[in-house]
């Protein structure tokens, strides 16, 4: 099956070709206009998305050596996401689909994030999830494609939203999550003990709290302590998220008695997370998979890879298809 894949729900545009021989083309357009606002400014992503969108689709085409007729099916981002970037995946993919005669899979962002670790080994259940991202914190129990059970997820902010959150309180562009995790690799975890909220109990998360402490902690220092401690600041607040994420993984790993451990999200490329979650990993002898680091950041080939699972179980969408911005909202 050779599967065009479109991603816009964030402030990436995306595009991947996926065939029998694996991913043929990855391609990532990134808006790097949200940089001086601190965050990501929806009504900017949507445009764009527009703007950069039919080129996007027509590079991966190109690099992939393969013209749109060649495709099986079309998969792109129903959501969760900004519903104005949805919007323009969303109605470009049907424009496209209904164009050409090719079948429409619409999927599931945080979905893909998961499957995104078969887009280079074959799919393998039963397994634990721990998906950490910019938008979404989630912790899956799945026992078979896309029958899963949801241990845990944030109460609040997510993981790598922390990380951009607590950055910006740090002085930090945006998105900080890279960049702390760079300059934790020079400081001391133990340098100060930041909250880890939940840590004790169940499968939840909460950062808020965290968030909280660290302004509260920079007020008090004040800034030019704050700037001569920058390392030893990131590495503790590094340890307190990661150490949070990697307690939770293992529990949900020995309350489910799984083999395999999945990580997923842009924040699974996150150093102390990866040496926190690999000795989970060998601590209970159970397999870890991580996908390669341009699956794991907002990226098509996991959104073609998931639309190849729905498509192989018949799973097709007509020009109906809307977009939903929050998973709960469906
Ligand atoms: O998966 P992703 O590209 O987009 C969403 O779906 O949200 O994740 C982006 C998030 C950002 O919050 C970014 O700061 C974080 O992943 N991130 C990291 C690292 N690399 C990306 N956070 C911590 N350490 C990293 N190395
Ligand atoms: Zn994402």
């Amino acid at each position: 099956m050779n599967i065009l894949g479109i991603e816009s729900s964030c402030d990436d545009t995306a595009a991947a070709v996926l065939t029998p021989e694996g991913v043929q083309s990855n391609i990532i357009s990134s808006q790097l206009v949200h940089e001086a606002y601190g965050g990501i400014v929806p009504e900017l992503a949507s445009r764009a998305h527009h703007k950069t969108i039919s080129r996007t689709v027509q590079q991966a085409l190109d690099q992939a050596d393969r013209s749109l007729s060649q495709m099986d099916a079309i998969a792109v981002t129903q959501g969760p996401g900004l519903m104005g970037s949805l919007l323009v995946g969303l109605s470009f993919a049907k424009g496209l689909a209904l164009a050409n005669g090719i079948p429409l899979v619409g999927v599931n962002h945080i979905d893909a994030h998961m499957y995104a670790n078969f887009v280079s080994q074959p799919p393998v259940y039963p397994f634990v999830c721990l998906t950490v991202s910019g938008g979404h914190t989630r912790l899956v129990h799945a026992e078979a494609p896309f029958s899963y059970k949801v241990l845990g997820r944030t109460r609040d902010d997510a993981a790598g939203e922390a990380f951009d959150k607590i950055g910006k309180i740090l002085g930090l562009s945006y998105p900080a999550g890279p960049e702390i995790d760079r300059l934790a690799q020079g400081g001391d975890p133990s340098f100060h003990d930041f909250p880890k909220a939940m840590l004790g109990e169940g499968l939840e998360f909460s950062f808020s709290g965290l968030k909280t402490s660290v302004l509260y902690y920079v007020q008090e220092k004040g800034k030019a302590f704050v700037e001569a401690n920058m390392e030893n600041i990131c590495a503790s607040v590094s340890e307190a998220i990661t150490s949070v994420l990697a307690v939770k993984l293992r529990r949900a790993v020995k309350e489910t008695g799984v083999e395999v451990m999945l990580l997923a999200g842009g924040v699974s490329a996150n150093s102390m997370l990866r040496n926190k979650v690999e000795k989970v990993s060998r601590d209970l002898g159970v397999e870890l998979r991580v996908p390669p680091i341009e699956y794991c950041t907002d990226n098509a080939a996991m959104i073609a890879i998931t639309g190849k699972l729905k498509a192989m179980r018949g799973e097709y969408d007509g020009p109906d298809l809307k977009p939903f911005a929050r998973l709960e909202s469906r």
